[in-house]
């Protein structure tokens, strides 16, 4: 019998520009206030790249740390995948980039799910080493979204920053790595989250100058609707596929797109808001970057240590979004519960789900009327 194989989590490391702009800073330009952008999403300030930045440098800068916290060097890996939606060229592909400045010697492919991406890579490539045809594995996430910043723009010039993380994933036979996923994409809903010009369907030109479409446009309301409908049944259904249970997560890392959307999260999960990992204040959303950079401050701050299990979604431009549960080093992935307490656990989630399903359109009603 083969014996199964996983995809550990063994080193990390992040890359964050130095450049600090607050939301008194925004003020200045556009029509918006701290107060507002505080309370509507959870953003003090984001960092936004230097004049040295590139996307494959940033990449670079957070890949260094997580190779030598895994013990290789670049030539050890196999593979290099790097999500991001703001490569540093159209053509080639920025992982290339990194492959050749890191001095890998290896296949490198880019990853584009927008804000999802770097989910995806960390599902694909677990794929890769448990199937055995690689070993080691780099995927990071790197994005310079500022460059598609509209700063005329306060529905969207104050959500997003810069940043870049990694991860390097190497083989265990213990039980560790992603234990579940799920990938989802509705592609119906590409029109709420979209740059519309300077792509192959409309080559940048001067009207699209004139109508800045080349800039990232939102319809915030219907993403906003999208996510928090998205986050809790996604994480519930690759919860349960690990043969876990909310309650067994020790830590939940949503993407840092709005605080309001992971408290929705957090409620109809029903855990406590403290489970959820936040960073969003120091660096507001910086897309397929978000997640990793939050994982790895979990790390760095103790959040999470050898055995714990995470949680992690990412949800975005497509609409798409991504989930992983996974564990930290090794440890017992069985659920805590015996197998019959797991079942009665089980059984009551999912009666307490379905009233709450049915009970939601009274409770948004309810809110709504509050909030007037
Ligand atoms: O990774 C990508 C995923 N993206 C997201 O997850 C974004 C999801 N959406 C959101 O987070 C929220 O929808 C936003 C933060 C973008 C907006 O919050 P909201 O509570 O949905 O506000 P709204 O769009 O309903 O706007 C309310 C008001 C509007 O004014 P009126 O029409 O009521 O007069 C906006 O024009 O707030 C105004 N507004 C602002 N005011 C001050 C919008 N942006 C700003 C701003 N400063 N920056």
């Amino acid at each position: 019998m083969t014996q199964e194989r996983y995809a550990r989590i063994a080193g990390w490391g992040k890359y964050v520009p130095e450049n600090v702009l607050t939301n008194d800073d925004l003020a200045k330009s556009v029509d918006t206030s701290d107060e507002w952008i505080t309370t509507r999403t959870g953003i003090k300030e984001r960092r936004i790249r230097g004049e040295n930045d590139t996307n494959s440098s940033m990449a670079v800068a957070a890949s260094e740390p997580a190779l030598e916290m895994a013990g290789l060097k670049a030539t050890d890996l196999d593979l290099i995948i790097v999500a991001t939606s703001s490569p540093d060229y159209l053509l080639p592909p920025v992982s290339s980039q990194v492959q050749d400045i890191l001095g890998a010697k290896c296949g490198a492919f880019q990853l584009g799910a927008g804000c999802s991406g770097w989910v995806y890579a960390l599902a694909v490539a677990t794929q890769f080493i448990k199937s055995g045809a690689y070993n080691n594995i780099l995927v990071v996430g790197s994005e310079i979204i500022s460059f598609a910043l509209d700063y005329t723009d306060r529905t969207t010039c104050v959500l997003f920053g810069d940043a870049a993380a990694a991860v390097v994933l190497t083989p265990s036979e213990e039980p560790t790595g992603v234990l579940s996923f799920e990938l989802g994409s509705d592609g119906s809903g590409a029109e709420a989250l979209i740059v519309p010009g300077a792509g192959s369907s409309k080559p940048l030109n001067q009207d699209v100058l004139d109508n800045r479409e080349n800039f990232i446009r939102m319809d915030g309301k219907a993403v906003f609707r999208f996510a928090a409908r998205t986050v809790a049944s996604s994480l519930k259904r690759t919860i349960d596929q690990a043969g876990l249970l909310p309650d067994d997560i020790d830590l939940f890392i949503p993407h840092q797109a709005n605080a309001r959307i992971v408290e929705a999260g957090a409620r109809f999960l029903r855990q406590p808001a403290e489970k959820f990992y936040l960073n969003i204040h120091k660096y507001g959303n910086t897309s397929t970057a978000s997640v990793p950079l939050a994982f790895v401050e979990a790390m760095e701050e103790g959040r999470l240590k050898e055995g714990d299990k995470v949680a992690m979604i990412a949800f975005g431009a497509g609409l798409s979004w991504a989930t992983v549960v996974a564990q930290v080093g090794v440890g017992d992935i069985s659920s805590a519960h015996s197998l019959f307490s797991y079942a009665v656990k089980r059984a009551r989630n999912r009666v307490v789900d379905g009233a709450q399903m049915a009970m939601l359109p009274l409770y948004t009603l309810f809110r709504r009327n509050k909030k007037k």
